[in-house]
């Protein structure tokens, strides 16, 4: 059975809710790699979007951040990331959210991005553009690298691997107004959609991190790939790079 945005935007609200509830208290901070931490709000809130997937809209697949992949009968697919920015959270950072996206035959189709503390809902339906708590947001007018502020994020193994994004890091920083690194990558990417900054990269993120921020920027006129330019940014090797359309070639090109 297929949802509808407002049926999304519902989901990402509750389990929103989650996360601000949880916010103030006290964390219990497991660690599933060196840096990688997971805490029992990310559990509760993906529990709750996985309960109600699953009750009112059968037959789907889910791919969620901490339970993995549940096997669905149709060709739908759910991405869910039940709290992006959970290091933030742990540290009581105020920049996280819930990000879920909705897919049908291959093609991501509605979106919901909601920053449960801002009260701030991203969320945008395939060919119907994007729009922040029902307002119609647009990429910005950049068109110069250097009156650009950009974003960007590093992988949690970032002190073992060559993909380590360092080196991008500090050309961009040379080049640009400068580089925010906020700590989550689907507000990293709505904040792309809603042109209060210029474009956002990162070299290895997850499909449930990008889904729902990727289809809200294409919709608010964002450019949307992988780093090499491909229109594919969910599978792996998955990487990704939205931009204002001004200033996405100069993106493209510096991340060669
Ligand atoms: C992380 C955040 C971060 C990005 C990491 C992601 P999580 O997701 O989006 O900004 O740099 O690559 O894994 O672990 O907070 O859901
Ligand atoms: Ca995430
Ligand atoms: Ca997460």
């Amino acid at each position: 059975m297929k949802p509808t945005l407002s049926e999304i935007e519902r989901l990402a609200r509750e389990a929103g809710a989650i996360l601000r509830n949880g916010y103030d208290k006290e964390h219990t901070v497991n660690y599933k790699g060196v840096i990688d931490l997971v805490t029992e709000v990310d559990h509760a809130s993906e529990a709750f979007l996985i309960k109600e997937i699953k009750a009112n809209f059968p037959g789907g697949h889910i791919l969620a951040e901490e339970s993995g992949e549940t096997k669905g009968q149709n060709d739908d697919l759910w991405y869910v990331d039940p709290l992006d920015g959970t290091v933030n959270y742990a540290h009581h950072i105020p920049i996280f959210c819930v990000s879920i996206a909705f897919a049908s035959r291959g093609s991501i189709s509605l979106a919901a991005v909601y920053d449960p503390l801002r009260d701030e809902m991203y969320s945008a339906e395939r060919g119907k553009g994007a729009q922040l708590n029902g307002k119609v947001i647009h990429a910005s007018n950049a068109t110069e690298l250097q009156k650009s502020l950009l974003v960007t994020g590093f992988p949690y193994d970032t002190w073992n691997t060559k993909q380590d994004n360092f080196r991008n890091f500090e050309k961009f920083a040379k080049l640009t107004q400068g580089v925010r690194r906020l700590g989550s990558a689907a507000l990293d990417g709505c904040y792309v959609a809603a042109g209060r900054l210029d474009g956002f990269w990162e070299l290895s993120l997850k499909p449930w991190d990008v889904a729902g921020a990727g289809l809200i920027a294409e919709e608010a006129g964002a450019r949307v790939t992988a780093i090499d330019g491909g229109a594919d940014y969910i599978s792996a090797p998955q990487s990704v790079i939205i931009a204002a359309p001004g200033i996405y070639k100069q993106m493209l090109d510096g991340l060669k």
